[in-house]
């Protein structure tokens, strides 16, 4: 058996039918989700967590990436819409992220608002939250990966996927979250 295989093809379909195609009562692995944006599908993190036996890390792209694609005064076109759909697995974002008022005037007009009330820390929790959901064990604090200007852009995040040996593994990657 080669000890490396490269392959090549869309990582989320890949995972997929990986994940749901092992015998994971007899394996365990590791798998580093590493994207330059928003392209993990939730139903990728989704498929690993099912397995109960992998350990993932995946680099979220909190601040360059959901924060940017969330306007502060009106909801995301319908293009980024979709893609936070598809990365969080669910519409609410839009409810967690955004108020909506409706006011009316003196002359009795009703005018209606947008706001959203999350920053990106904000959103990196909903994500985790997110995580959590699926994950028996997910980092609390995640290491933070930031640009040149001191900015920060990803969130190197861990979830476990197995109730008892998952909690050891928790430990470790909460250390290793922590140096930096
Ligand atoms: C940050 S880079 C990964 C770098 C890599 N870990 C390394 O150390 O060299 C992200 C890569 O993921 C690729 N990518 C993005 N979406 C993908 C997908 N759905 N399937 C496969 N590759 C994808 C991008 O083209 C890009 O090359």
């Amino acid at each position: 058996m080669p000890s490396c295989e490269f392959v090549h093809g869309d990582a989320n379909n890949w995972l997929q039918t990986w994940c749901a195609g092992q015998d994971w009562k007899a394996q365990r692995a590791v798998v580093f989700l590493d994207p330059y944006g928003m392209s993990v599908a939730w139903e990728t993190i989704k498929a690993i967590a099912d397995t109960h036996a992998i350990d993932l890390w995946v680099l979220f792209p909190f601040a360059i990436g959901a924060n940017r694609m969330t306007p502060d005064d009106m909801l995301p076109g319908k293009d980024w819409a979709v893609i936070l759909c598809k990365v969080f697995g669910t519409s609410d974002w839009i409810n967690q992220f955004y108020k909506r008022q409706s006011n009316t005037d003196l002359f009795g007009s009703q005018h209606d608002s947008v706001t959203k009330i999350v920053g990106a820390d904000e959103i990196l929790q909903y994500f985790l939250d997110r995580l959590r959901t699926v994950f028996p064990h997910v980092v609390e604090k995640p290491m933070i990966l930031y640009n040149s200007n001191n900015s920060p852009m990803y969130a190197l995040c861990f979830a476990a996927g197995n109730v008892k040996g998952g909690k050891i593994a928790l430990k470790i990657a909460s250390h290793l979250a922590r140096t930096r």
